[in-house]
């Protein structure tokens, strides 16, 4: 891989791409026979794969590798696309070949000839099935068995950067961004070129590349800056990833000079088809566009008395000719919200403003909608809009950047929390009908969805910050190919991948990643009522930080009791937005899961949780555990010195010891404020502050 940055080793540059050799010793000697590749390259994204495979096996085997046309009688890989390629055609079975669907790939090992084959519908899945062998390689996994056919399950598999032209990245913390300063797109194009490389061996095919909070420099994307754009298209192509673009809705008025952004002015729709047919000029396969309007104070149709829907819809006419689609974001709320008047819900906004509008979308625009109904918590119940529109195409969003969860200083392993939103049973039509099967189309027979997540790295060395933080973007590509992937699977890949396998090294960075959103959890936030953090950056403890709540508390602590009362019995109603099997569970204090208690019910601090405790004493306890388990990360991490290169060590080294000194902190702010609020001393008697 060439690289952005000089070479220092353990620096984390190469994340999961880095070919470990040291490790796998003489294992790897049995991958010399496959040091010849035969392709016939048709395209650019071809030309990528025989290069990422020819470099990737020189650089495990430490062998010279040949790419010809043909094998011949000799060992190696083959690849080619069907119809295109006799001896891929040859190699792999006609009904094999027939279950491949758009970047789907066939692998398979023919004892016989040694011949790996990978054949792929298109050139994207051979980018894919090169990545998939070169991951088993990487690992010193058998080659012999291979034998099958993987298709993704979701169409589209998109990464949001935040990235701002003055070169800040919206909840970024891992440096500045890597697409951008000084208010012009940076030219840095190698370090996006290893980037859109790292994208494309987990999955990713889509990238909108600046911050859904479209300011007026960056609103300018669309159109001064329309040449740079082109280049960072063409990288991304190359690993066939699609580019697009985050748009301000007010861009008419902002750039055209027009006096209105009415979507139903017919000079404003004249507009954005100018705007559109200029981008589709120069970038033939640009996706679309990604909007957020009329939400945390950006322009949209409500100011002309329109909705969603005629919004969205103006804008998908506009990409319609040229295959493109819109992406419009569900994240719509109330920012004014008077917190005193406890009928009115955050919570229920998404699905109050969408639902009703099903089936008024044009069938090329999707809704992106938070996994949560709030906003990326530590711990929050599944957004009730997903799947509540059989009608509208709808795409998950997650968010790979920590910003609730630690912020990339603390370590917390995301692939769990998504893998019980994916799983979860939305009843919708019936018991088993879980977010994963709404979101990859099968539900509801929709052509367009997929996952979105936002990115969580910078122009830092290791991509992350936290070295660990490198997880979370390689298992939300890994994911969004294939939900039923599991968090430990996933895990136990990527530290293959980057640490290599030697115990006890392994086990430990296992441990530490799978136990790591339940340690956060515990000395944070309780019971999913959310918040609890300073306004504005988000970053450490502040009960009553919450920033909409001028008036009193987002959670409604009093002397008495917690929680934010969502029944619908006597409530905010928000639980009759779930299938009636989830709004009984939710509604019900005897069937309400502990970890969401809080989030759905407002109840006295005596009240006893299915763990047999009370609300305050769960409160104490996983506080007082939480940050002792913190610190025992730091300390399990030194035990591993000797296993790890220096600076690795000390990049990880050094965030678990500001976690561990953090969740202190975050321990005696939320134990000492509920034991003013209670007046009920722990029972235990521990020093509280
Ligand atoms: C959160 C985040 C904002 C972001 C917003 C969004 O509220 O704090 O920075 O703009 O989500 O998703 O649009």
């Amino acid at each position: 891989m060439s690289r952005y940055f000089e070479y220092r080793p353990g620096d984390g540059y190469e994340a999961w791409l880095q070919y470990r050799r040291t490790d796998q010793g003489t294992k790897l000697k049995q991958y010399a026979p496959y040091c010849h590749i035969a392709a016939v390259i048709q395209d650019e994204v071809m030309r990528t794969a025989v290069n990422e495979l020819s470099q990737g096996l020189e650089a495990i085997t430490g062998h010279l590798v040949d790419v010809a046309e043909t094998l011949g009688e000799s060992s190696g890989i083959l690849l080619g696309i069907f119809g295109a390629s006799q001896a891929i055609d040859e190699a792999i079975h006609a009904d094999v070949a027939g279950s491949v669907r758009t970047e789907g790939y066939a692998i398979q090992f023919d004892g016989r000839t040694e011949q790996i084959a990978i054949g792929a519908a298109d050139s994207a899945g051979l980018l894919y099935g090169v990545f998939h062998l070169l991951r088993i390689m990487a690992a010193g996994g058998d080659v012999k068995s291979l034998n099958r056919v993987e298709n993704p399950v979701n169409s589209l598999r998109m990464i949001n950067q935040w990235d701002n032209m003055d070169g800040s990245v919206e909840r970024g913390y891992a440096g500045s961004s890597i697409f951008y300063h000084d208010n012009r797109v940076a030219k840095e194009y190698q370090r996006i070129q290893d980037y859109a490389r790292l994208l494309a061996s987990c999955g990713i095919n889509a990238i909108a590349i600046n911050n859904v909070n479209v300011h007026r420099v960056e609103s300018r994307l669309l159109t001064d800056f329309l040449p740079d754009v082109t280049k960072l298209a063409a990288i991304f192509r190359q690993y066939a990833i699609k580019l697009y673009l985050s748009i301000n809705y007010a861009s008419p008025m902002e750039l055209g000079g027009l006096a209105t952004a009415d979507p139903q002015n017919p000079s404003v729709r004249e507009w954005w088809r100018e705007a559109a047919a200029k981008v589709y000029e120069a970038i033939p396969d640009f996706g679309g566009f990604l909007v957020k309007a009329d939400s945390e104070h950006r322009p949209g149709p409500f100011t002309y008395g329109r909705d969603h829907a005629d919004g969205a819809n103006m804008l998908a006419e506009a990409v319609k000719p040229y295959g493109g689609v819109v992406i419009w974001r569900c994240f719509v709320y109330n920012c004014k919200q008077d917190w005193r008047d406890r009928s009115t819900d955050r919570a229920r906004a998404a699905y109050d403003h969408f639902r009703p509008l099903d089936g008024r979308f044009l069938d090329n625009v999707i809704l992106q909608i938070k996994n949560g109904p709030i906003d990326f918590q530590v711990r929050e119940p599944v957004s009730p809009l997903i799947g509540a529109m059989p009608h509208t195409n709808q795409m998950i969003e997650f968010q790979i950047a920590q910003e609730y969860t630690g912020q990339q200083r603390h370590v917390c392993y995301l692939v769990p929390q998504w893998k019980e939103v994916l799983d979860f049973d939305t009843y919708l039509q019936e018991e088993g009908t879980p977010v994963k099967r709404i979101v990859d189309g099968t539900v509801h027979g929709n052509p367009c969805n997929g996952f979105a997540a936002v990115s969580n790295i910078g122009s830092d060395a290791n991509w992350t910050g936290h070295l660990l933080a490198q997880a979370n973007l390689f298992g939300y590509g890994r994911l969004a190919w294939n939900p039923e992937l599991s968090a430990e699977e996933i895990a136990k890949e990527w530290i293959r991948l980057t640490f290599g396998s030697r115990e006890p090294l392994f086990q430990t960075i296992y441990d530490i990643l799978m136990n790591s959103w339940e340690i956060y959890e515990s000395y944070t936030t309780p019971l999913g009522v959310g918040f609890m953090v300073n306004p504005d950056h988000h970053y450490g403890p502040n009960v009553e930080g919450y920033e909409y709540s001028p008036w009193g508390t987002y959670h409604y602590a009093d002397n008495h009791g917690v929680g934010v009362d969502r029944t619908t019995a006597t409530g905010t109603g928000y639980t009759s937005q779930y299938a009636d099997a989830n709004k009984q569970r939710y509604e019900s204090l005897a069937t309400c899961p502990d970890e969401l208690l809080l989030f759905f019910h407002h109840v006295p601090y005596t009240h006893k949780l299915h763990s047999g405790k009370t609300v305050i004493q769960h409160i104490y306890d996983t506080h007082f555990e939480g940050a002792e388990r913190a610190g025992q990360l730091l300390a399990v991490w030194e035990r591993m010195r000797e296993q790890l290169d220096e600076q690795a060590y000390r990049q990880v080294a050094d965030r678990l010891e500001e976690q561990a000194e953090h969740a202190k902190e975050w321990r005696d702010r939320i134990n000492t404020y509920f034991y003013r609020r209670s007046g009920i001393p722990d029972e235990q008697g521990r020093t509280i502050y």
